[in-house]
């Protein structure tokens, strides 16, 4: 069977708000996940990334609601399974359910920007959730949420933020709600990405070039089932590690430098600044040169490119985990005789899940082989899926304005 479209997704999730809500919603938002090509931990750096947008969404569906004791956003979650009322105001504060604090952030970015007179006053909203990315597996569900609630808002406020600037919301909602001190990778992926390319970011001037994804490669996802949640300090931990490494080499950032800089400097640095500054100037090097190996269709070489990132995660950046290094072990056991270019762990890392390079013609096969082989030689068995490059956050009115 097909899977379903986004429109589908639109359409079922429109039809769980008016079972719960008992009217019709009048608009559909969707935001996908993405999976990162390459490019890991280096969008706080300023540095480069590649992620490519994937056909797992989040959905909201909304419907506007009139209520005497102000103005205020109800949210539904079929994703999490669970409720949430939230105030309209420009300031926000953590609370519980811990989930809720993202869409708390997005609706007090909105709120501010209204405040200033530069959106317009949000109404009162009722809206349901839906999504069919797996939470915490490195696919980025939470920027996909963010985004999808503020392209909800936007629907209702009947005006639209330019998609880079809508990105930086959600992630300053991240960043002060949530807890986790992102980079703008995830949430420019959910606002920006195009059907059939991945987009080559500079974190730094925040220009982006789309990179097809050739004909004869399938993208796919092996997730290890391992879950980690990134704002429990360790992510936050790389950053100000990377932050004083950047001090120490006596530049802005880590984007600011090279991997014979860091080299020539090794002296003065602590071990540990070395390994995380020498992990980020090389994996700018990477991105690029991946990109363009991609641009020119030559898949192995871009998969090689693949398997040096994830050794350089795994023992300079030390954010893999035993899971992610036995899929990328095995991957790169089957090699290219078995159809596979290049596999390393994708997104923040600690758990999550695997990207692999595959041969598109048979991709379903390798897939099922991967997860074979490593469940018979470590006796878990992750779960393996294609993923197909679709757009960014999009929406959809659902009912005729009357
Ligand atoms: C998480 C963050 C991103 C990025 C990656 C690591 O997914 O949300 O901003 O830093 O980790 O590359």
């Amino acid at each position: 069977m097909a899977p379903p479209t986004v429109r589908d997704k639109v359409q079922t999730t429109a039809a769980a708000f008016a079972a719960r809500f008992a009217r019709p919603a009048r608009w559909g938002a969707a935001a996908p996940g993405r999976v990162n090509l390459i490019g890991e931990h280096t969008d706080y750096n300023d540095g480069f990334v590649l992620p490519m947008a994937i056909d797992r969404h989040t959905i909201v569906a909304a419907a506007p609601v009139a209520r005497r004791d102000g103005a205020r956003v109800r949210i539904h979650s079929e994703a999490v399974g669970g409720g949430c009322d939230i105030a309209i105001e420009p300031t926000a504060r953590r609370a519980e359910p811990a989930w809720a604090n993202h869409a708390r952030g997005v609706i007090a970015g909105y709120s501010r920007l209204a405040q200033a007179g530069q959106f317009p006053e949000l109404p009162g909203l009722d809206l349901l959730v839906t999504s069919d990315i797996p939470l915490g597996a490195g696919l980025a569900s939470s920027a996909s949420f963010e985004v999808a609630l503020a392209t909800a808002i936007e629907a209702a406020a009947g005006q639209a933020l330019p998609p880079m600037t809508k990105a930086r919301l959600c992630q300053e909602a991240e960043q002060e709600l949530a807890g986790v001190p992102c980079g703008i990778m995830d949430h420019a992926s959910a606002a920006l990405a195009r059907p059939g390319m991945a987009l080559l970011i500079d974190c730094g001037d925040e220009s982006v070039r789309a990179v097809p994804v050739p004909a004869d490669l399938a993208v796919l996802i092996v997730d290890s089932g391992k879950r980690h949640d990134l704002a429990d300090g360790s992510y936050q931990r790389r950053r100000s590690e990377c932050a004083a490494a950047a001090h120490a080499l006596g530049v802005a950032s880590l984007r600011a430098t090279s991997p014979a800089a860091v080299e020539a400097a090794a002296g003065r640095l602590d071990p540990v600044s070395f390994r995380r500054a020498f992990h980020v100037v090389n994996e700018n090097v990477r991105t690029l040169a991946a990109a363009a190996a991609l641009l020119k269709g030559d898949l192995a070489t871009a998969g090689g490119f693949l398997y040096e990132s994830h050794r350089s995660l795994r023992e300079l950046y030390e954010v893999s985990c035993a899971e992610l290094d036995q899929i990328v072990a095995i991957a790169h056991g089957i090699g290219e005789p078995g159809g596979i270019f290049g596999a390393r762990l994708t997104g923040g890392g600690f758990g999550g899940s695997a990207v692999v390079l595959a041969r598109a013609n048979a991709a379903e096969a390798i897939g099922a082989r991967i997860a074979q082989e490593v469940g018979a030689r470590h006796g878990w068995t992750p779960t393996v899926f294609l993923a197909t490059s679709v757009g960014g956050a999009a929406t959809f009115e659902l009912e005729a304005r009357r």
